[in-house]
């Protein structure tokens, strides 16, 4: 017998360079549970489909169990000469319980059995992902309910626009991360289907029962045709793709945070928890967990890029370029759950400061839009000219140095005799988001039904 499994064929050992450039032991040991738990499964439907022996079987599962518990233990030898972890389990199974062992891989190859593992791995990390998920919306609910009357300027270009209240801000990151969570809900549907028993490509000439380990293993069904089963790694791509976006919502959180913090804007603070000094500036106070979800989205977006590079034009079935899969997906999925959680500590942590808030959310002339409704509504204007008219009462505003509720009543009729002192009813931020009561708009009871409907989703 040679060194490696396949050393029949085999009289020299592999060089050094060889070695190295195969091995995968150092990152696939994180499948060693789903290895195992495949393998109890194969073993388990060998054993009932008769091509197995029943002793065989039992020492099979006896082996996979104390092989459990030496990694439970942190005992496991993983040894690089075994390649990877399929092969280091089937090693120390031979160890344990001899040439039973060998009997296990019948029926089966490295192809499918890594494409089942993988296909679990990802499987758990949508879902851990996807309670994560819930958590920070949970998090964000839970913090606008408590601000659905505080108003902020509502910006786009980041020019003033037109005031909504916080809780309306943060509720639209709940809808965001709400799709995230059905995308990934989306892709674990493709996903769930078992490639066990497509073997090396072709499928096995044992009456083996995909049925069953799909069954045994949390699948829908098997997978339909063997080439795809072990060529196919659209799951991961897919998972990584809702992994990115989700990525990108979060970046886009932590970006308005870095913002909101800065003195300039004074929006929130964030305690101690949440912020580093400055080893030479004893008055900073940096966002550095804000800063770091925003750039681990370009993590994301190159985990994704790396494995659809990699994917693109390998020719049916397996290619060892397909290890490749592994790392990429494993580095996406920490770092985004490292930023789930970092931003749902976040969320809860930072505090909101009311006064500076609701007074950008009146500053640059931020009604400026109510005040032409009111001229379409009250004067019958056509609303392009009331946008010149507004226009007009904005400069005369900046000459004089006010806002625009502080504009005179003089001023306003000398551009427009009609003009009433009600006009000053919609000029002030709070009765233009009290006013905004459209399905969906930032009035505090629109706001209120999305928070209501968020908590019963949650709940
Ligand atoms: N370590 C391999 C991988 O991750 C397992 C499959 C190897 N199959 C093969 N035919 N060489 O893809």
């Amino acid at each position: 017998r040679g060194q490696a499994m396949w050393g029949g064929r085999f009289s020299d050992r592999p060089d050094e360079l060889m070695q190295a450039i195969n091995v995968s032991i150092g990152f696939d040991r994180r499948l060693a549970t789903q290895d195992l738990e495949g393998s109890r499964a194969h073993a388990a439907m060998l054993r009932k489909a008769g091509v197995i022996s029943s002793e065989d079987a039992a020492a099979i599962l006896q082996g996979l169990e104390t092989i459990g518990q030496e990694m439970a233990a942190g005992t496991f030898p993983f040894r690089e000469e075994f390649e990877d972890i399929h092969m280091n389990v089937e090693a120390r199974l031979r160890e344990l319980i001899g040439p039973a062992a060998g009997r296990l891989h019948t029926a089966r190859s490295r192809n499918d059995q890594v494409a089942l593992d993988f296909r679990m791995w990802v499987r758990e990390a949508c879902d851990r992902t996807t309670a994560q998920l819930k958590a920070l919306q949970g998090a964000l609910v839970a913090k606008a309910e408590a601000h659905v009357e505080t108003l902020t300027p509502g910006f786009t270009h980041l020019q003033p626009a037109q005031p909504v209240t916080f809780a309306h801000h943060l509720m639209a990151y709940v809808e965001m991360f709400g799709r995230d969570a059905s995308r990934f809900a989306d892709a674990r549907v493709r996903m769930n289907e078992s490639p066990l028993g497509a073997a090396a490509l072709a499928g096995s000439p044992f009456p083996i029962d995909r049925q069953m380990t799909a069954e045994a293993l949390g699948f829908d069904r098997p997978t339909a045709n063997s080439l795809d089963s072990v060529a196919d790694r659209d799951f991961a791509l897919e998972a990584l793709a809702a992994a990115t976006i989700c990525a990108i919502h979060l970046s886009r959180l932590a970006e308005e945070i870095v913002i909101w913090m800065t003195p300039q804007f004074g929006f929130v603070r964030l305690s101690d928890a949440f912020t580093t000094g400055s080893s030479i500036m004893p008055q900073k106070k940096n966002p550095d967990a804000a800063e770091l979800v925003r750039a681990k989205a370009g993590r994301l977006l190159g985990s994704f890029t790396q494995l659809a590079v990699v994917m693109k034009g390998l020719p049916l079935a397996y290619s060892k370029d397909m290890q490749e899969d592994k790392v990429p997906t494993f580095e996406a999925f920490d770092a985004l759950e490292l930023s789930l959680r970092a931003m749902t500590g976040m969320v809860a942590d930072l505090e909101p400061d009311r006064e500076r808030m609701a007074a950008a959310a009146g500053a640059g002339y931020s009604t400026a839009t109510d005040l032409a409704d009111w001229l379409v509504r009250e004067l019958g204007l056509p609303f392009r000219e009331a946008h010149h008219v507004t226009g007009a009462a904005v400069k005369r505003a900046e000459q004089l140095g006010c806002d625009l509720p502080g504009l005179p009543l003089a001023d306003l009729q000398a551009l427009e005799p009609r003009i009433t002192a009600g006009i000053y009813d919609v000029l002030a931020p709070g009765a233009s988001v009290a006013s905004r009561k459209s399905y969906g708009g930032t009035a505090p009871d629109q706001v209120r039904s999305q928070i209501n409907r968020w908590k019963d989703i949650l709940a």
